[in-house]
């Protein structure tokens, strides 16, 4: 199915501490975004790829990642994710089957991962990354200190890339309002909120979000290590 990634790389990264925004730090030899972009173009589906970034700094995205024949648009961001997603929607071709929106925080996607995801569209009209809760879960009181253990069955954390049919997506924002592209934090929660079914899939290999520099190590040796996609 022709499909449409949209990469969010509009974020300023502050957690990660690096004086730039998240998606231009270098992770294994490459801004972390062009990981991203690479495995679109390697994946068997996508034809266009939309990179939304901080407002004022689309030069320096098309320098990060070099040329790349199937980045159809570099967009400017908003002030929340889902608002960013949405310009990004906004900026895809329209004849696209297939969207997929993906966080440039995480530059362990593999072609095939896109492929499964993509592929299993046949049978939903959303399909996200998504992988169950391996610890166990506490709720913390005022202090810090554990309330209560929380029975982690069925828990699962979601990830991107998260796939949709086209037209789907595209009327979920198109019927959502300034609160909810505030406070949303991912698609598939907008999608779900109007009833549309979202199936997992776990990608079984590790998929992680760059948050912290702890993390940004981590991610280096895995890029560095020679995965197979
Ligand atoms: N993002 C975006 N637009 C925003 C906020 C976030 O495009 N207004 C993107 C980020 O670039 C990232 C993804 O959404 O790829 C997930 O967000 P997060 O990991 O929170 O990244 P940052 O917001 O950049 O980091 P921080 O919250 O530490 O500032
Ligand atoms: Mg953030």
């Amino acid at each position: 199915m022709r499909t449409g990634a949209v990469i969010v790389a509009a974020g300023s990264g502050d957690r990660l501490g690096a004086g730039v925004p998240k998606a231009f730090v270098r992770a294994a030899g490459l801004p972390l975004v062009t990981w991203s972009v690479r495995a679109f173009e390697d994946a068997r589906d996508v034809t266009a790829i939309v990179i939304v970034c901080p407002p004022g700094q689309e030069r320096e995205m098309s320098a990060a990642i070099g040329t790349h024949g199937m980045v159809h648009a570099i967009v400017p961001g908003g002030s929340s994710r889902q608002r960013s997603v949405a310009a990004g929607i906004a900026a895809l071709p329209h004849d696209v089957g297939a969207i997929l929106v993906h966080d440039a925080a995480r530059p362990l996607i593999t072609p095939g991962l896109v492929g499964r995801l993509v592929s299993r569209l046949r049978l939903h009209d959303a399909i996200i990354a998504a992988a169950p809760v391996a610890d166990t879960l506490k709720r913390a009181d005022a202090q810090g200190n554990v309330d209560a253990t929380v029975d982690r069955a069925g828990l699962w954390g979601a990830q991107t890339p998260q796939v949709f049919r086209a037209h789907v997506i595209r009327s979920v924002f198109a019927t959502a309002d300034d609160a909810e592209l505030d406070s949303a934090t991912d698609c598939a929660g907008m999608a779900e909120r109007r009833g549309i079914g979202v199936a997992m899939l776990d990608p079984g290999a590790p998929n992680m979000k760059v948050t912290t520099q702890a993390d940004l190590r981590l991610v280096e040796v895995l890029l560095g290590s020679g995965r197979i996609a």
